[in-house]
């Protein structure tokens, strides 16, 4: 009588096997596992009678039922494999490659002339032995002014319009503020570790300006060389060797015109002669011709024994020279832009037309100097 009563599992198990078996796709296979294994599947309900057995009955139903939960369960895995399996071969088949289609136009980024130019001197440097250094733009005071031979209450403060953080921002009870120059990595680079040193020092500067030439944040590049034994004529071989690759031309002249920053002593501005092709200024050729003439590159000089000594070296022992040149204005120079403010616009066709592929031309040092 009980027998009877009792699922005939033999039957559930061919009735199910022959369900997974004629199953032709991963739905009507998931409907059976849902129908046997799902939270009112037929198995499932079944071991749900186990609890209602007695410990006897339970012994001989439970390793039955169970066994045929997991016999169930591993057919429908063994079949989703098979299926997925067809499917793929079906698709490979299916589905072949035309070669010989254009590939998909996909929009590219393109490299800021500002990124380029920064990649292109830390090349035209390393080939001159400089690393590139760099330092913070949040600068405190001692290194963007008093390290530099520009104490408080200096004149020469006034030369740079500052950003300045508020009185509640101090650090170490400094003024902090937006670097004005790349001139602070000379100190942090002095100040870190042991001369000889050569490094150039690319990066992003601010002042209170704004016109067709200067906008309120700019880029600057630095380049320090501190050695025994070093004079103004390495400073005029370096800039001249750096420009003549820069503006890949071997006529250029360079100019060194007496000036003044507190940090070098002597200081002279460089000024690159220019001449006048098919009636566009161009570096290079004949200052002294037609329509030629000087534009200003950039600050330089021998640094100042004070700034030495601040940075806790002997004067007497090392010396070296320090520049420093405007990298957008490099830029406009090479790539003929004419407003330095479209620069920071953030407009796509400017950039489109201006900017540069980042796979044109590959070099060894992309992305190094930017
Ligand atoms: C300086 O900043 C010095 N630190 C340079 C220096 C370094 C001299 C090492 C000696 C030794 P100056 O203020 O002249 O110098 O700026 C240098 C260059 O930065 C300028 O020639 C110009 O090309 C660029 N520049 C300055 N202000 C702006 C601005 N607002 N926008 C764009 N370029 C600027």
């Amino acid at each position: 009588m009980m027998d009877q009563q009792k699922p005939d599992l033999e039957q559930l198990k061919q009735d199910l096997s022959a369900a997974i078996d004629v199953a032709t796709g991963l739905d009507t296979l998931d409907a059976v596992r849902v129908h046997a294994l799902g939270k009112n599947g037929v198995v499932t309900n079944l071991l749900k009678t186990l609890g209602g057995m007695s410990p006897e009955e339970r012994k001989v139903e439970g390793p039955r039922i169970n066994g045929l939960r997991s016999e169930i369960a591993g057919a429908i895995e063994a079949k989703k494999d098979a299926l997925a399996a067809e499917e793929l071969a079906e698709r490979m088949a299916s589905e072949t490659l035309d070669l010989s289609l254009p590939p998909k136009d996909t929009p590219k980024g393109s490299v800021h002339p500002v990124s380029q130019v920064m990649d292109e001197l830390a090349e035209i440097f390393a080939d001159l032995g400089f690393a590139v250094a760099t330092g913070p733009e949040i600068e405190d005071d001692w290194h963007n002014f008093t390290a530099l031979n520009i104490p408080e209450s200096h004149p020469a403060r006034a030369m740079h319009d500052t950003f300045y953080f508020g009185e509640n921002q101090m650090r170490d009870g400094m003024p902090m503020m937006l670097r004005t120059h790349t001139s602070p990595v000379q100190i942090r680079t002095m100040t870190s570790g042991e001369p000889p040193f050569r490094i150039i020092a690319p990066g992003r500067t601010y002042r209170s300006d704004s016109d067709a030439t200067h906008t309120p944040m700019f880029h600057q590049v630095e380049g320090l060389v501190i050695d025994r034994d070093i004079t103004m004529g390495h400073l005029k071989w370096t800039l001249e060797t750096f420009v003549k690759a820069f503006f890949e031309r071997d006529d250029i002249v360079l100019r060194f015109r007496p000036s003044y920053f507190p940090f070098t002593e002597p200081s002279a501005e460089i000024d690159m002669g220019f001449s006048v092709e098919n009636g566009r200024r161009i570096v290079g050729g004949d200052p002294n011709g037609p329509d030629g003439g000087w534009m200003e590159l950039g600050g330089s000089g021998m640094v100042n024994r004070h700034v030495i000594a601040a940075c806790n070296l002997d004067p007497d022992e090392w010396q070296g020279f320090a520049f420093g040149c405007g990298i957008d204005r490099l830029a406009m120079l090479k790539y003929g832009m004419d407003d330095l403010r479209a620069f920071f616009d953030g407009d796509l066709r400017w950039i489109e037309h201006y900017g540069f592929s980042a796979l044109d031309v590959p070099t060894l040092s992309a992305g190094v100097g930017a």
